[in-house]
């Protein structure tokens, strides 16, 4: 099907996603219905969404009859059979639960037109496992919005085993309608491509920390006021929920084993003690006063070329496994996460050799295998492309 077919959608699960998901279709003229366990969730997520459109009608982006308009195009049922019944696409952002989520994919399969393409927005489970749980493999695939999805530009679209190119198109073309820009996850990867790379740096200040190197306050004082990054790694785990960040690195370390290993001692005694970061008031910092000072006098605490590092072997190992294009990677950590550059520009201006130098000590110091440079970084260095200086480094 391609993008200009679609005009009808269904979101399932109207969570701190779905509704925005809805919100952002309705906004640009689609037909949605947010599905979800009972009437009264579906009815406060209503209300957030009024509430969001009100904001944008107070900041004169749009006028209230537009407003108006999108909340009519939003209607809300329990029923995946109504829901379903004569959608393009549906979108499901339901909680971050494998078994839960395929048995929503067989429903899916069973409750809208056997053309309609079916997305997850999972941060981080296998794509093809939910096409398995359909007869259209073909036609499932990952669209991974940022939180919140109004207000992020990235989208990640990821291709499960069985995912058509045209599939891929489809969502494409779609997050473009929708004013966001696409990048493709061409290997149904874990933690893509976003949270794979931010899981690598969160695990060199974690482990840093822990080995006693530098504090938190420093850590992130150096990525903020030396590196030009909008937030410390710390406070970013914070902000985003210690429990993902934990549940991502959990399914990292899974799948791709000593490399990310996980910092237990320090991350799960936050998690049993519910300290969950901003939404939960403490996590790293504490955050019942507001956003934590980062204090400026620390800003050479620690080594911030040992983030990129661990950042750009992360891309190495993407790009090895042609997973990801550099241009992707780059576009992906500067519009999801803000970085003042993406992982790959940032290594050729710098020197792959100098990258990989620098993992190669971090290596023999710490005996860790997050530190052990990827062969395809090595296989660059050696060849002497070693970035902007040789005339080709991860680019041209
Ligand atoms: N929160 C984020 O920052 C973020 C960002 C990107 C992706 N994601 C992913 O998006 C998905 C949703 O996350 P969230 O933060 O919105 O979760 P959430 O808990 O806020 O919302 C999930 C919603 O799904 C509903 N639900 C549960 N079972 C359902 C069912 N069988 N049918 C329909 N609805 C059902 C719940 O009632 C709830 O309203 C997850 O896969 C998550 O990994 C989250």
């Amino acid at each position: 099907m391609a993008s200009g077919m679609i005009k009808k959608a269904a979101v399932i699960g109207s969570g701190a996603m779905g509704h925005g998901i809805a919100e952002l279709l309705a906004m640009y003229g689609y037909e949605v219905f947010m599905v979800d366990i009972n009437d009264e969730i579906l009815r406060n997520a209503k209300e957030k969404i009024k509430w969001s459109l009100g904001k944008f009608v107070e900041k004169r982006r749009i006028r209230q009859e537009d407003a108006d308009a999108t909340l009519a195009r939003i209607g809300t049922t329990t029923s995946y059979e109504e829901a379903g019944k004569d959608v393009d696409v549906a979108i499901e952002a339901a909680p971050e639960n494998m078994s839960l989520k395929k048995s929503i994919f067989a429903k899916l399969d069973q409750s809208t037109p056997m053309d309609a393409i079916l997305a997850s927005n999972t941060s981080t489970l296998s794509i093809t496992e939910m096409g398995k749980a359909t007869n259209r493999p073909d036609k499932v695939a990952g669209m991974h919005f940022f939180n919140p999805p109004h207000a992020m530009a990235l989208v990640e679209v990821i291709k499960g085993e069985g995912t058509s190119p045209e599939t891929i198109n489809t969502l494409v073309e779609l997050a473009k309608k929708l004013g966001k820009t696409p990048i493709i996850v061409r290997k149904d990867i874990r933690g893509f491509i976003v949270n794979r790379i931010l899981g690598a740096v969160f695990l060199e200040a974690f482990w840093t920390f822990k080995r006693g190197e530098a504090t938190k306050e420093g850590i992130d004082a150096s990525i903020k006021y030396t590196g030009g990054f909008p937030m410390g790694w710390f406070e970013l785990a914070d902000f985003s929920g210690l429990d993902i960040a934990y549940d991502v690195g959990k399914i990292l370390y899974e799948t791709y084993g000593e490399r990310f290993k996980p910092c237990s001692e320090l991350i799960d005694p936050l998690i049993k003690e519910h300290k969950l970061g901003q939404k939960t008031g403490v996590g790293f910092y504490d955050w019942t006063k507001g956003r934590p000072r980062i204090p400026f006098n620390l800003l050479e605490e620690y080594d911030v070329d040992r983030s990129w590092a661990v950042a750009a072997n992360e891309a190495a190992w993407l790009i090895g496994d042609d997973a990801a294009s550099a241009e992707d990677i780059d576009t992906g950590m500067k519009l999801g996460t803000y970085w003042p550059q993406g992982p790959c520009e940032h290594a050729d201006r710098t020197g792959l050799d100098v990258m990989a130098n620098k993992l190669k000590g971090l290596h023999a110091k710490y005996n860790m295998e997050l530190y052990r440079p990827c062969p395809l970084l090595e296989d660059y260095a050696s060849k002497g492309w070693t970035g902007k200086k040789a005339g080709r480094g991860f680019y041209q």
